[in-house]
């Protein structure tokens, strides 16, 4: 189903509500599951250029972009996206802020060299929209990157699609995305699809396929 205006207004006002606990409800998190470890290989392969950061949040990676990147640190929430400001102040900045959605990027086709995105695509309504989205504005043979809890195999899969419906309606995030499916519905070629936390949390690399040309 199509994500409506009511949707985005819905979970825009969710995260805003959150922005102010955000740091200290997660930080748990960032070693249980290995975040942290995860974070730091989605940078790895990151060295410069024009970085898009979708639902960028309150700026948990903003210390891993490189020096010499140009960074766009996007998300639907203006109250998460102020926070990530916030952490910057005083920085000369090679950082720019800006309130967009996921599904409807606001920029032109492909001027970023890398997309990253970090425990977003759980949120993002229509994830094949949003990731159709990324590539979109990746230059031909630009990488998007993702840090996800996905929907694992075997019985977990299938507890966690039982109890999905439950846990979005009080979390939000869903626990059952089919994250490495929705990367090739949205036409980016899988380059690597690496284990952070079992098979419940991955890095997945993907190109734009408008590089296979290139
Ligand atoms: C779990 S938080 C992750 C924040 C950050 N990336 C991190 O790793 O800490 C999910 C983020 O996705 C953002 N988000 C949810 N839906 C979105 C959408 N449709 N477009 C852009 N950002 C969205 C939320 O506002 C929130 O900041």
């Amino acid at each position: 189903m199509p994500t409506t205006a009511e949707d985005t207004r819905r979970m825009r006002q969710r995260w805003d509500r959150r922005a102010r606990f955000y740091d200290k409800l997660t930080t748990p998190m960032e070693h249980m599951v290995g975040l942290a470890r995860g974070r730091a290989w989605v940078f790895e392969r990151a060295t410069g250029g024009r970085i898009l950061e979708i639902g960028a949040g309150t700026g948990k990676n903003l210390p891993l972009h490189p020096a010499r990147a140009t960074v766009v640190a996007s998300d639907l929430s203006l109250g998460m996206l102020t926070r990530a400001r916030a952490k910057t102040a005083g920085a000369t900045g090679n950082v720019r802020f800006v309130v967009t959605d996921a599904e409807d990027l606001a920029f032109k086709d492909g001027v970023f060299d890398r997309v990253v995105a970090t425990c977003v695509f759980c949120s993002v309504p229509d994830p094949v929209r949003g990731l159709r989205e990324a590539a979109r504005v990746l230059r031909p043979g630009g990488e998007v990157v993702l840090l996800e809890h996905v929907r694992p195999g075997g019985i977990l899969g299938m507890l966690f699609d039982l109890l999905d419906p439950l846990m979005s309606r009080l979390m939000g995030p869903h626990i059952n995305r089919r994250t490495l499916d929705n990367v090739r519905k949205a036409g980016l070629q899988l380059v690597e699809d690496r284990r952070v936390f079992s098979d419940w949390v991955k890095v997945v690399v993907a190109r734009s396929e408008k590089g296979r040309e290139s």
